[in-house]
């Protein structure tokens, strides 16, 4: 098994919803350690460069106005595979299709308003995670 760090977000609907311990105790049960955290109220331009990636598809003007809607949660998880361990807790894009139990199924209505993000990869995630985060903010657990 890898240790690895994702970049995990929990999104304006579960954070006006007050589910945040609720998702934090899920990723601490599965084996994930938060190693950095901070609430943010995204601007504009922040949701713009963060999902430059979809800037041609269809919905990213609703997403970028979703994710500048409220606070968001952003945190970096460590542990063994973490970034497909947090992609199992989230569950499938649309809510709809999410698995019981997961995290979309319990706390996300729709596709649009989708509760987390977590990254895809390994390489995302140094990326995603090097947008929010310098590296002395990443937190060494040292017991
Ligand atoms: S994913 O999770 O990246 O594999 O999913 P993808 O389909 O590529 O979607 C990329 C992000 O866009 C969000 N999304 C949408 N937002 C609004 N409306 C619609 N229809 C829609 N479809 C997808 C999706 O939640 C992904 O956001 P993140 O934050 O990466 O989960």
């Amino acid at each position: 098994m890898a240790i690895e760090r994702t970049l995990s977000i929990i999104k304006p609907d579960a954070v006006a919803k007050n589910v945040v311990g609720e998702i934090y105790s899920r990723f601490e049960k599965a084996g994930l350690s938060v190693i950095a955290a901070r609430m943010v109220h995204l601007s504009q331009q922040q949701a713009e460069g963060f999902y430059a990636e979809h800037k041609e598809r269809p919905f990213f003007g609703d997403l970028v106005s979703f994710m500048t809607s409220g606070p968001v949660m952003i945190q970096v998880l460590e542990g063994d595979n973490a970034v497909i361990k947090n992609r199992d807790l989230m569950g499938a894009t649309n809510p709809k299709e999410a698995a019981a139990g997961t995290i979309r199924a319990d706390f996300a209505q729709s596709i649009d308003e989708n509760a987390v993000h977590g990254s895809d990869a390994v390489e995302s995630a140094a990326r995603e995670i090097a947008y929010f985060f310098t590296d002395d903010q990443l937190c060494k657990r040292t017991r």
